[in-house]
């Protein structure tokens, strides 16, 4: 154990959602995640430690699922006073759903941009007008695609592109696996040319990803919010994946950057596909969410480890050149209100 004055003081610091994600992290030739087992007041009960190699250079998280848990869990961490964290990256690596147009199950994503898509009213289909091509509607606007008026803040989180194609760099020398019933499911996407990314073998892409507490599926859905990712960030963010966690976990990062206990620009977003979030020309989209095999699953989170090793040891062993003086975004990094600074390159702050 650390001595109770001297904090540690991780190089990267991975984030999980769940069992399964974090798992993958352990039983490594590499490194140990095991050789630490800390207890941090405020961490989800079903996952109460933080998990560090014995030099504290790498750490290991499980959020739980959702943005409550993803919220609280990293608060949790940002504010105790067990870790400095003011070089740290933060990897947060999760499977995902993948729209066929980006990626396909067990492609490995990195992300500019998160895009908080559930953050709107919303109607039920029989209730909503017959020309509205969605029931969802921006807060404080009046129809489908008005830029929301009412702004939690939390709309959308722009991060270090420079960082992120650093990383991808790292990540495209490991090869993805792939499973032949996988394969046979994927194929299916074939007869859409829209949908080639999603019938191609699993790979590398910078795309996008967008949060909701709900876990929404099907063309209808998947099509209104891949039009709020464009809207909320003026048509930068590219729609790719969805999860129910990663805003909540910027938020709080950048909350913790505004006090200066961590650096934005040191976030790395990953999310492998697991499922795509609508159905093949053809088919229903309750038999794409109940029918896709469970291999899906799996290999998406046996990618992680795969593209996300060479992430984590390549922090690593590039700090002293690299790392330690981090990797200088050149561009705008932060939330919608400039938090942190900057002029955003999305929303009522952005110069037009
Ligand atoms: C945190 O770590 C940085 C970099 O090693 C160091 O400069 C800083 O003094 C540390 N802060 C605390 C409070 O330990
Ligand atoms: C959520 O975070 C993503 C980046 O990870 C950002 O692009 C997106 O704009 C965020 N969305 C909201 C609503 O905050
Ligand atoms: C998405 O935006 C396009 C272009 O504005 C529009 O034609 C389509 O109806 C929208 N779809 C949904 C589901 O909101
Ligand atoms: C982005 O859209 C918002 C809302 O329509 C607008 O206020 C802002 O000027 C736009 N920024 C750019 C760079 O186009």
């Amino acid at each position: 154990m650390a001595h109770a004055t001297t904090k540690i003081t991780p190089k990267v610091f991975i984030v999980s959602m769940f069992t399964a994600e974090g798992t993958a992290w352990y039983g490594l030739p590499e490194f140990n995640l095991l050789e630490q087992n800390i207890a941090v007041p405020g961490f989800s009960p079903l996952f109460p430690q933080a998990h560090c190699t014995l030099d504290g250079s790498i750490c290991h998280l499980v959020t739980g699922e959702g943005e409550i848990n993803a919220a609280s869990t990293m608060a949790a961490l940002v504010y105790s006073p067990i870790f400095n964290l003011t070089q740290t990256y933060f990897f947060v690596a999760g499977i995902g759903g993948i729209s066929p147009k980006r990626g396909t199950l067990g492609s490995a994503t990195f992300a500019r941009f998160a895009v908080h898509v559930g953050l709107q009213y919303e109607f039920d289909a029989r209730e909503k007008p017959a020309d509205w091509p969605t029931g969802y509607v921006p807060q404080g606007s009046y129809a489908p695609n008005q830029y929301p008026l009412t702004l939690y803040g939390t709309e959308v989180y722009e991060l270090n592109d420079d960082l992120r194609q650093a990383v991808i760099r790292m990540a495209q020398t490991a090869t993805l696996l792939d499973d032949p019933l996988v394969q046979e499911y994927r194929a299916n996407y074939a007869s859409n040319p829209e949908f080639a990314p999603g019938a191609a073998s699993p790979s590398v892409v910078a795309c996008d990803t967008a949060t909701s507490d709900t876990f929404w599926t099907g063309a209808v859905l998947a099509e209104a919010f891949e039009n709020t990712t464009t809207l909320f960030t003026n048509g930068s963010a590219v729609y790719c994946t969805t999860q129910q966690e990663d805003n909540a976990t910027l938020a709080v990062l950048l909350r913790g950057a505004v006090s200066e206990l961590v650096d934005f620009a040191r976030v790395i977003v990953m999310r492998t596909g697991s499922n795509f979030d609508r159905q093949y020309d053809g088919q229903t989209a309750v038999a794409n969410r109940f029918a896709m095999p469970s291999a899906g699953f799996a290999l998406s989170v046996q990618n992680i480890l795969l593209a996300g090793l060479p992430v984590v040891t390549g922090i690593v062993s590039g700090w002293d050149a690299t790392f330690r003086e981090g990797v200088k975004p050149s561009h705008y990094v932060g939330d919608i209100y400039a938090s942190l600074g900057g002029t955003p390159d999305f929303g009522p702050m952005s110069a037009k």
